[in-house]
């Protein structure tokens, strides 16, 4: 909204929240969420069209278009528990809608839904007794954090997904001449809105793919004397396939990845089409299997016991420049460690606060929480990367080395270190998908 709000001045943008907090600090320079470049565009728009209120009722009433972002969890109870969404907040703000509108609009999808959700709105909607229509549109974000700014000023595409009546593209094409504002218009694609809902699961379960393939291949590797930066590099160079998402890692996180594949396999699953749902429930099988063999190798690697040991995690957010962690794979290593009694020192330069909250109930005296690299490191049997911050590529491993117990091992889960030079230092260095580099 703070983007549509600075590339299209004519246009007035309230954000509301219930959550006075939230707002709070929406209109504070503490902004709720770390992403770079994001305040920098909010100072500029907020008081000139960009306002924040939790008055949820008149800015409905008074909005012509009004675009939905409440959290679709994974539903926790009931059927499809752990797997459908929930949509409670949804149908929630749909009745609120109805409730405080007293004129057409036009309500936009921006949360990821399952497919058909936007049907099952515009019934609630349209159910109302005061003669007002709504439009519903499918238009989903695939902005990635970290980058948020960059993916919202120059996106691969902007999909909107409408009905192919009048009213429909009416609506659709007012939504095209937002973006517009700043995206070329071959770039703005257009849909039945069940296909753009759909587009957004398949999107994410795409790039979930690549990860758990390359991860695949790294355990190949492992056993092997390949190499998965040189085996991804040759994959990535054929232009048919791509080079991005290729890198082995920990295992992916993140809010959408997990959420979006169980959301496409419940969807598979009550469609009636058992082995297609298998088929993407493979993609997380991967995804766990890539955390577990990434502790099963420390155990290994350190004498097959770490009780007592001191392990600091370098990272603990889901991938650099933010400091989400959901779903990020460090809160399931770390749970695993603690499991093997080992003493974990989580360190991260934005994650820590939610760290906290993430491994909560962990058993007192085995969990640290260091800002400072070198202090988490001092007296650590190892190190463990678990997010590709730019910071630990450079950090002094030479004095980290000096203040740990030897023999000193590292971990990288995210293949971002100079592993020749930390094996000249005298570590014992485990990458990911490569062979590792031992004086042992
Ligand atoms: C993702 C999609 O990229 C975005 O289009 C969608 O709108 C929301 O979901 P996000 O979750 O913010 O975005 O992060 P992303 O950059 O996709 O990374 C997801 C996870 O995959 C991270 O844990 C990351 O570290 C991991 N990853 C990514 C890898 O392990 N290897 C890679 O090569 C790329």
């Amino acid at each position: 909204m703070a983007m549509i709000a600075a590339k299209c001045p004519r246009y007035e943008v309230t954000v509301v929240d219930v959550n006075a907090e939230r707002i709070g600090a929406w209109q504070s320079d503490a902004l709720p969420i770390y992403e770079p470049g994001l305040l920098d565009v909010v100072k500029q728009v907020r008081g000139r069209n960009l306002f924040f209120s939790t008055d949820v009722a008149s800015a409905i009433d008074k909005a012509e278009i009004i675009f939905v972002s409440v959290n679709t969890p994974t539903k926790t109870f009931g059927e499809g528990a752990g797997k459908a969404p929930d949509l409670q907040y949804w149908e929630k703000t749909a009745r609120t809608i109805v409730e405080a509108s007293r004129g057409n609009k036009v309500v936009v999808e921006k949360s990821t839904l399952p497919v058909r959700t936007a049907h099952a709105m515009e019934r609630i909607l349209n159910s109302n007794r005061k003669g007002i229509r709504f439009e519903v549109l499918s238009n989903p974000e695939f902005l990635a954090e970290g980058t948020a700014m960059r993916d919202l000023e120059l996106p691969d595409r902007v999909l909107i997904g409408s009905h192919q009546t009048p009213e429909g593209i009416a609506a659709r094409d007012a939504l095209v001449e937002i973006y517009a504002n700043w995206v070329p218009r071959e770039q703005i694609i257009t849909s039945n809105v069940w296909s753009a809902e759909l587009s957004k699961l398949a999107s994410n379960a795409f790039l979930a793919q690549r990860i758990s393939s390359i991860n695949s291949i790294s355990a190949l590797c492992e056993k092997t004397a390949a190499d998965v930066s040189e085996v991804s590099r040759a994959i990535g160079l054929d232009s048919r396939i791509g080079s991005r998402f290729l890198n082995a890692s920990v295992g992916f996180g993140g809010s959408c990845f997990r959420k979006d594949i169980l959301n496409l396999v419940y969807l598979c699953e009550t469609c009636g089409l058992p082995e297609i749902a298998r088929y993407w429930q493979g993609v997380i099988a991967i995804n766990e299997h890539q955390k577990t063999r990434f502790v099963q190798t420390i155990v290994s690697a350190m004498f097959d016991t770490i009780a007592d040991k001191r392990i600091a995690l370098l990272g603990f957010a889901f991938k650099k420049d933010t400091g989400d962690t959901r779903d990020s794979p460090a809160i399931a290593i770390a749970r695993k460690l603690l499991e093997e009694q080992a003493l974990v020192v989580v360190s991260d330069p934005k994650a820590l606060a939610n760290a906290r909250l993430d491994l909560a109930g962990a058993p007192a005296g085995r969990l640290l929480f260091e800002e400072d690299p070198l202090q988490a490191a001092r007296g650590a049997h190892a190190l463990a990367i678990l997010t590709e911050w730019d910071v630990y590529r450079t950090l002094d491993f030479r004095a980290i080395f000096d203040a740990m117990e030897k023999p000193a091992f590292v971990f990288d889960g995210r293949n971002i270190l100079d592993h020749k030079a930390l094996y000249s230092i005298g570590f014992n260095v485990y990458p990911i998908g490569k062979p590792p580099l031992t004086h042992l």
